[in-house]
């Protein structure tokens, strides 16, 4: 069995990924061109933004969305602490701090009270500027905007969806990557809707933003000219041989993909929910399912159990096994457990089963009867 079975959904869309692979090369208009529009206004219109911006990966879609503020030395980017380190790792680069807040166990995403205090906190300190909140939408589901939005707006910050992981899923029906002041999202091969190696896009309502991350996404060139540089800018292109994959990818995940994915949540949920911690879906939340992620009693119990899966053929990961306040990379920030104790529990007890579209009743069944006999 296989954690996300890319090879069962090329089997079902080959005839057309094979064409749009060889008009691309038939074409030798390997450099954004109408195949990367055409993607772009297919993701804008579904998201409901006025504006998508292909991009190399979803690392560089959150850099290149932070550099239009002019994210810098001196500025606090409150993010979670329990994602990819990216979602941190971006302000960083651009010489500005992360703030990791602690989540909320039910829905692994960033907590709007934690999220308040560590404004209030930083206001407090006096030594950095708050100036905009990174949401990560995580394993599908997006984050609690309807509390998110209205503290940025009472602190004046700017608000960068995280939705890399989130594509496809919606809140109140409003859609992933329609939140906040601008919205990125990942391609990478295992996300929601994936290419067949990097991709990203941003996402935002402003024509000023879109030209100028237009600019920035090709050396800050200008609008005519492209040896004309009018700021610094990245390589960071949405490669067209990506796009021509994602177009029939992006069909079928809208077609039938989302709702197979929710279909398989729910199998799991039947089957395992008397015996595990199972994800919460609050109401108006919908989820794409980037994982399927469970929480085991104890460490031990999820290293007993992992291992014996991996015995049975039944692979499944630690989503995260550290908080970014543990990560090396941020040792000399200082930061202390005791502020932490939700993405504590989180990282000793999550598990992430096989989630895909492809996956039968029957292999669901598979997993359930495979952890029974492990436990
Ligand atoms: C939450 C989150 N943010 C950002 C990224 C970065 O995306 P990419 O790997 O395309 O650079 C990822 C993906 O790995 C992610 O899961």
């Amino acid at each position: 069995m296989q954690f996300r079975d890319l090879g069962a959904q090329y089997k079902v869309l080959k005839t057309e990924i094979d064409a749009g692979i060889h008009e691309v090369i038939d074409s030798s208009a390997f450099i954004l061109g109408k195949t990367v529009t055409e993607l772009e206004n297919m993701l804008a219109e579904y998201v409901g933004r006025k504006y998508c911006i292909g991009c190399a990966n979803g690392t560089d879609a959150l850099q290149l969305a932070l550099m239009i503020w002019g994210v810098g030395p001196g500025d606090a980017i409150f993010t979670s602490d329990f994602t990819y380190f990216a979602s941190a790792g971006t302000a960083s680069i651009l010489g500005a701090t992360p703030v990791l807040v602690d989540i909320d166990l039910e829905t692994f995403n960033i907590s709007p009270e934690a999220l308040e205090k560590a404004i209030q906190k930083v206001l407090a300190e006096g030594k950095l500027k708050p100036k905009a909140i990174v949401p990560v939408d995580l394993f599908g589901q997006p984050a609690d905007f309807t509390m998110i939005l209205p503290i940025a707006e009472k602190y004046g910050l700017k608000v960068l969806e995280d939705g890399a992981q989130g594509f496809g899923g919606s809140l109140n029906g409003r859609r992933a990557c329609s939140f906040g002041d601008m919205s990125t999202t990942s391609f990478f091969p295992a996300k929601p809707l994936g290419c067949y190696g990097d991709g990203g896009a941003i996402f935002t309502d402003d024509a000023e933003v879109d030209a100028r991350l237009r600019s920035l996404r090709a050396q800050g060139k200008s609008s005519v000219d492209k040896y004309d540089n009018r700021e610094i800018g990245m390589n960071s292109r949405l490669d067209t041989l990506q796009a021509a994959i994602l177009i029939p990818k992006f069909k079928a995940f809208v077609e039938y993909e989302l709702d197979a994915v929710n279909r398989v949540a729910n199998w799991y949920t039947q089957r395992l929910k008397d015996m595990f911690v199972t994800p919460i879906v609050p109401e108006g939340f919908y989820s794409s399912w980037a994982q399927y992620t469970i929480l085991m009693d104890s460490r031990d119990e999820r290293y007993v159990m992992q291992k014996y899966l991996k015995t049975q053929g039944i692979p499944s990961m630690v989503y995260y096994p550290r908080g970014l306040h543990k990560q090396e990379a941020y040792r000399w920030m200082n930061l202390d457990d005791s502020d932490y104790p939700n993405t504590i529990e989180a990282t000793s007890r999550v598990l992430s089963l096989p989630m895909h579209p492809y996956l039968t009743e029957d292999d669901v069944d598979t997993v359930v009867k495979t952890m029974m006999k492990g436990r």
